[in-house]
This record gives structure tokens, sequence and C-alpha cells, in this order.
């Protein structure tokens, strides 16, 4: 591979390619930060509506710093791995504490803040401070195993770092954030990650060893995935005088600190959601009452919920449970929140303040 005329080529299909997104045109070290917190695991088009949201209510650090803990979730409502805004505080905390309010320069010193590792690091450092580092994100890691047709597989430490060596060394000294940037668009638009490869577009075509013998596609080598645990849930939506009742996550773990319906563990039928409210204070009801609300599934990365719903308003019932005995829920109840792990929620309240996971959308519109 020549690495100068590799950089050379790439560059100047980035100038004439290049995507124009928000972040890109105001590059300073903060936007540059929380783009791409929210771009880890993201697409691009997800992105692009929370992050002007996200910086019209916290303008920089220090308001980040400072924000109500609850309504940072409500803002990342929707986008998923929560807990990259939990440690996007704790970062703006600490560089708030001992960095003035000012983000570090180096790759390393950010490598120290939470939630920020090799590639986020590489890509403020090069992006937003010019520093010639590498930011080696899945399309970087794709377009070097295929350039260089790597045999190795891409989940181990060795075949990155080997992959890492040959970014280093096309690394443009100049323009890095410019290098890097057009690797993740050359990724998105040109050396695709799922289907065929737009090979015959691609500006490194004649530098390509798996292109030039057609095998673009088969590279890079992954090891077989593990597949993920399936869970059957139960979602109810108990009503009461137009408030539903909804359960605090904890604050460590899944969907950490995030608001849920309260669920069932397994696949209930009617009889057997009776049998549980009952005993959690609920009666003045009949089986009947439930009204189901049908199926649903969401994906983590490593967990799959098959969830079926039921609805249950108490409206004119003579009572109501009002204090929940734990366990209630599949979850323990928190400990860490002061607040009460429980709140019934009028329908403004789940859209301004509670923070409720895509998870549960489905039983959200349906409420
Ligand atoms: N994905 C992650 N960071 C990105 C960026 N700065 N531009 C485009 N896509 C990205």
């Amino acid at each position: 591979m020549a690495a100068l005329n590799l950089t050379k080529q790439l560059l100047m299909w980035y100038d004439r390619n290049r995507r124009i997104l928000p972040w890109r045109e105001d590059p300073t070290p903060y936007h540059v930060w929380v783009s791409e917190i929210m771009l880890q695991q993201t697409r691009v088009e997800a992105v692009r509506e929370y992050y002007d949201r996200f910086l019209h209510y916290l303008p920089n650090i220090r308001a980040l710093a400072e924000a109500d803990p609850d309504f940072l979730l409500k803002l990342w409502q929707g986008l998923g791995y929560y807990s990259r805004a939990r440690h996007l505080q704790e970062a703006a905390r600490i560089v708030c504490e001992q960095y003035g309010g000012v983000l570090p320069q180096t790759a390393e010193a950010l490598q120290k803040l939470p939630g920020i590792g090799l590639y986020t690091a590489g890509a403020i450092s090069s992006i937003a401070f010019g520093k010639p580092e590498i930011a080696p994100d899945g399309n970087a890691y794709r377009i070097f195993a295929r350039l260089t047709r790597d045999e190795g597989f891409i989940e181990d430490g060795n075949t990155k770092k080997r992959l890492e060596s040959g970014m280093r060394e096309a690394l443009d000294q100049k323009r890095p954030g410019a290098f890097n940037q057009a690797l993740m668009d050359l990724g998105s638009l040109i050396c695709l990650a799922h289907g065929k490869p737009l090979c015959e577009q691609c500006p490194l075509f004649f530098e390509c060893e798996a292109g030039q013998n057609d095998v673009a596609e088969a590279y890079p080598h992954r090891r077989p995935k593990k597949s993920r645990r399936l869970e059957e849930k139960t979602v109810l939506l108990l009503e009461r005088n137009g408030q539903v009742l909804l359960k605090r996550q904890p604050a460590k773990g899944l969907l950490a600190g995030m608001w849920l319906f309260p669920m069932l563990e397994g696949k209930k039928s009617p009889e057997a959601v009776t049998a549980a409210l009952r005993e959690h204070g609920f009666s003045n009801f009949v089986a009947s009452d439930l009204q189901p609300l049908g199926s649903a599934k969401h994906i983590f990365s490593h967990i799959e919920w098959h969830m079926t719903g039921y609805r249950l308003v108490l409206d004119g019932k003579a009572e109501v449970a009002s204090k929940m005995p734990e366990p209630w829920c599949v979850f323990e109840s928190d400990k860490d929140y002061d607040a009460a792990a429980f709140a019934w929620a009028a329908p403004e309240e789940m859209a301004e303040r509670y923070a409720i996971p895509s998870a549960h959308q489905m039983y959200l519109i349906e409420s």
C-alpha cells in the first residue's frame, strides 16, 4: 500500500464528497465531543435532531456539568445506550473541576475521562484540536482490513493493532481531522459495512488488495456472534384518573435511571396478571377488564425483550394501591435514588419529565 498516494486520494475525495453535518459546521471542542459521544453506536441520521436540541438546552460544558441528571436523560431519550449520557456529565464535571471548564487537547488526557476511549479521544483531538491522532472506529478498521486484505478476526486485539499502525502510517499530519472524517464518510457512503461495497466508485480502489481481487465484501473477517439472551416480559399499563404507573430502573445496569411501565417476568395470561396485581393491592377488577395491547420486541446489544402488554383502567374502582410493596417488578427497588421508585404520571408529564426508553415506546403510544 502506498500510504502517500492513498492519503492524497482519500483527502481529494473527501473535499469533493464530504457530508455536510451540523457538528462539522462549527467544530468547537464541546460540539465535537458531544457529537462523537452521540455517534457511538448510533447512525448519523438518528443523531441529527438530538444534537441540535441538546446544544440548545446545554450549550456549553458548564451547563452540561450542572444539568439535572433527569433532564439529561430526557434529552437522551430514544438515543439508547444511556450510560453515555451519564458518563458525558461525569466527564463534564471533571473538566470543570480539573481543567477549568476547558477540554484537554491530547488524546492521552481525553482518554482518562469517562466515556472516552481510543476512538473518541482520537476523533476529538484530531477534529477539534488538529492533533495527529488516528480515530479507529468500525469504518476505519473495515477500510484498512480491506485495503490490506487482513486475514485476522476484527474482534482480536492483534488485528486491531495491525490495522491501527496502517492508519498511523497513512494519517495526514496536516489535516488529521479531515483524514479521520474522510474514513468515516468513505465507510458510510462507499466501503459499506452491509451489502456490496461500491468499489467502482472508490477513490482507493487501486490501492485496495481486497477491491482489486473483488473480495471486499469478505473483509473484515468476523468471529461468529454469540446469540442474544431472550427474555419474555409482560408490560402493564395501569391507569388511574388519567395517570399511568411508572417504575424507575436502578441507577446501575440496563436502562439505568429510566422510567418503564411495570413489568412481570414471563408471558402472562390475563388470569396470571390478575393474580399478581391482587398480590400487590390492586383488587376490585376482574381478568376481563385487562385489555390486551399486543406484543412488541426490543433488541438491546446482548438481550432481546419479547413483550406482551395489558392495559387496566382503574378509574372509578374503589381502591387503588397507593404504595407498592417490593418486590413488585422484575427489577429490584432502587436504593440509590432519593426519588420514589414509582410514579403516577399524566401523559404530558411522560412527554416532558420522565425519560421513557424506546423499549416501551410502543406501549406509550397505546396509552
Ligand atoms: N461518526 C462518528 N463521528 C463522525 C463524524 N465526525 N462525522 C461523521 N460520522 C461520524
